[in-house]
């Protein structure tokens, strides 16, 4: 039997579909349906229009009718295409420190950075590590984000990182929302590994790559390319590797000195995240090409660095999308929403492409484009905020919260 229903009506329905993947967008762009519904058959949208419509087609074919009360606005359920939410301890110390002034290497050499919070994982066992990954999952969650990517990198060795993948698979089971695992052992070579950068990534892509593949714990592999981590020739021939067995890719990358952007675009990743130190060569480059750019507030704010020069990237024709970069160090707040409204203030970005970063643009850098737009056929994940204009929703800077989140048809978080 078919789990058919209509939920409505919607005071403004935004279905953010019949844009382009990449570019700038004005907020005339923006599909709005007023007075709308959502007809969703079991996990995905069955259609989208006019309340007053779908009603008779709902008792034509005998669905539930959802009547909602009072003024919503209804979107895409948000993605959040870049974390690492899966984590033990916290960095408050760190924080303390570069809040009076501390520079990177004073608080690496007090015990900080993020070996600090490997040591903190590795305490942890497969159980707890889910259980932390549960609960920053679901706050997400109610604050309307449906599909989260979640980093490894706090184990970096074959078996920690093992431990972190299977903690976020096991977590994927146990919460409403979506968890996308990356595997990021290239985060940093551990300190406790006797050998050059190029044989830590060796043994990981020699060793860990295929229990990645045969225990399905992750399709994709990130890195962190930076002085501090590796170089982009190290990360070269590891991509190599991981593409050769059909992995999608990912980097961290020109966030305090630029090169990574370059491999991305040379391995037509899925994405280049952070960027903050990209100049115009960088720009034109990631412009040009299909990987997505993601901008990180969150890291901004709480390393109180330059953001993302998003404005630019869409200016140049590129793709751009917001991720929260929630860890434990440098974006501790994990607060999606309020982080792209500030974006969105510092570098003068429309509505219409905040909601497309955390939308569909977000889904074509993760490789979901079964979500993002509310439209037939897509997946029923849709939050509803207490507005009658959608502007509202940027204009209070992440306080306004959706009222409702529903996710593959069914109703996760309801605060109404
Ligand atoms: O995305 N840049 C490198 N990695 C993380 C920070 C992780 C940490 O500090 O624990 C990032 O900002
Ligand atoms: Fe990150």
């Amino acid at each position: 039997m078919k789990n058919l229903k209509l939920i409505g009506p919607i005071t403004q329905l935004l279905t953010l579909d019949k844009l382009p993947k990449k570019g700038a967008l004005k907020d005339e762009q923006l599909e709005i349906l007023e007075d709308a519904g959502i007809l969703v058959e079991d996990e995905k949208i069955l259609e989208v229009g006019s309340f007053h419509d779908l009603l008779k087609k709902a008792k034509s074919l005998n669905a539930e009718t959802i009547e909602l009360k009072g003024d919503l606005v209804a979107l895409p359920g948000w993605i959040d295409c870049h974390t690492h939410i899966c984590f033990g301890g916290n960095r408050a110390n760190d924080f303390a420190m570069r809040i009076s002034g501390k520079s990177y290497l004073e608080i690496a050499e007090a015990g900080g950075g993020i070996w600090d919070t490997v040591t903190q994982t590795r305490k942890l066992n497969r159980v707890e590590l889910a259980e932390r990954t549960i609960i920053n999952a679901n706050t997400h969650l109610s604050d309307g984000v449906t599909t989260i990517e979640v980093k490894s990198g706090y184990g970096l060795t074959v078996a920690e990182e093992l431990k972190m993948l299977r903690a976020i698979q096991q977590a994927n089971s146990k919460t409403s929302a979506d968890l996308i695992p990356t595997c990021l052992a290239a985060h940093m070579k551990p300190r406790d590994f006797e050998g050059t950068n190029q044989e830590y990534l060796e043994m990981i892509s020699t060793e860990l790559f295929p229990i990645l593949k045969s225990e399905n714990l992750a399709d994709r592999i990130d890195s962190f390319i930076e002085k501090s981590a590796f170089s982009p020739e190290e990360i070269e021939s590891y991509f190599q590797k991981a593409k050769n067995l059909g992995f999608d890719l990912t980097v961290h990358a020109d966030q305090f000195t630029t090169g990574g952007s370059a491999v991305a675009v040379k391995f037509n990743a899925k994405s280049a995240d952070h960027l903050e130190a990209s100049t115009e060569t960088e720009i034109a480059l990631l412009a040009k090409s299909e990987t997505v750019a993601v901008a990180l507030p969150g890291a901004s704010i709480g390393l109180g660095c330059a953001f993302t020069p998003a404005r630019k990237i869409l200016d140049q024709g590129g793709s751009l999308a917001i991720g929260s970069d929630w860890n434990p160090g440098s974006a501790p707040m994990g607060d999606l929403l309020t982080q792209a409204s500030i974006l969105a203030t510092f570098e003068k970005l429309s509505t219409a492409e905040v909601f497309s970063a955390l939308t569909f643009r977000a889904a074509l850098a993760l490789g979901v484009e079964d979500r993002g737009v509310l439209k037939a056929g897509l997946r029923a994940d849709f939050i509803f905020f207490p507005a009658a204009d959608y502007r509202e929703i940027l204009y209070q800077q992440g306080k306004l919260k959706p009222s409702q989140v529903w996710k593959q048809g069914e109703l996760v978080s309801d605060k109404q």
